[in-house]
């Protein structure tokens, strides 16, 4: 297994390795990785939706989706599958639900973040992937924080942010909820600058579930969270993936920040994601989906 730096602030690349078939070593190495290293690339690998399971729980305990609405709801729990090809194999054109609800993954987000126990690591496994755009860009939240002043440090920690899943789905222009939805991810409030339980470095929790802060005026928290992130999406703290089939990407949602970004519709994509709870939280078993 060779181990290299992703980026200069963030990232581990790992090579030689078949996460089908890992050693103790390798497994105990990839989930340090994992929880220390903002992103972990894997690249060449061949997974099955089950065989992306099993490596998926190295992790912890998997998030079981809730039947969507605009996905192929087809896919085993815990798969969402990210593509823009039909149950038939073609190509959907840009105005299907599917794409449209993908819309709010291209706003900078960390995911579920709108639930209090928010998701620890996710993985992204290419299948098919696009030749040109389609990437998915993580800003290191952790490197962006470390770089402020430590006034506004000092701050940004007395702040708590609301989190609220249908803040970002009505701004991508998604809003036929039910009533269910809205009871089973009410909005939940985290702190601005959360500390990451295992290596106790400092982040940003920003992102497009942001919904308001405490103590300011809606322009005043939506400022505040516009200025934060054009700080974390500076070069110095992103790493842009343009993805090769076989890519497997993890990432630590609790030092991260992430979006997709446009890709060519006439081309196939096809990913498939899947997410873990932090370790020790108690979820719930079935959860709504989204990012
Ligand atoms: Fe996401």
């Amino acid at each position: 297994m060779k181990v290299t730096t992703l980026h200069p602030a963030f990232g581990l690349k790992i090579e030689d390795v078949n996460v089908k078939s890992l050693s103790h070593a390798e497994r105990d190495e990839i989930i340090k990785a994992g929880n220390t290293a903002g992103i972990v690339h894997i690249p060449g690998q061949s997974l099955s939706e089950q065989e992306q399971l099993d490596f998926t729980s190295i992790f912890g305990r998997i998030r079981i989706l809730r039947v969507n609405r605009a996905r192929d709801s087809k896919r085993p729990p815990g798969i969402v599958e990210i593509s823009n090809i039909d149950a038939e194999g073609k190509i959907v054109p840009p105005s299907n639900d599917m794409l449209r609800f993908s819309k709010g993954n291209m706003m900078w987000h960390s995911d579920y973040s709108y639930t209090a126990d928010w998701a620890a690591q996710s993985i992204l496994y290419a299948l098919e992937a696009v030749r040109k755009g389609g990437e998915t860009e993580w800003a290191s939240t952790e490197a962006a924080y470390d770089a402020l002043p430590q006034t506004e440090k000092d701050r940004l920690g007395m702040l708590t942010a609301t989190h609220d899943r249908f803040h970002s789905r009505i701004k991508s222009g998604f809003t036929d909820f039910t009533e269910e939805d809205y009871k089973l991810t009410p909005p939940v409030p985290h702190p601005l600058v959360t500390t990451h339980p295992v290596t106790g470095r400092k982040s940003l929790l920003l992102g497009s579930h942001v919904s308001a802060i405490d103590g300011m005026t809606e322009a005043e928290a939506e400022a505040l969270v516009a200025e934060l992130t054009e700080f974390c999406e500076q070069p110095q703290f992103v790493y842009a993936h343009s993805w090769t089939p076989g890519d497997i990407i993890v990432w630590d949602n609790r030092s991260t920040l992430h979006r997709g970004r446009p890709a060519n519709p006439t081309e196939r994509r096809v990913m498939r994601r899947t997410a873990v709870f932090s370790p020790g939280v108690e979820g719930p078993e079935v959860q709504v989906a989204g990012a």
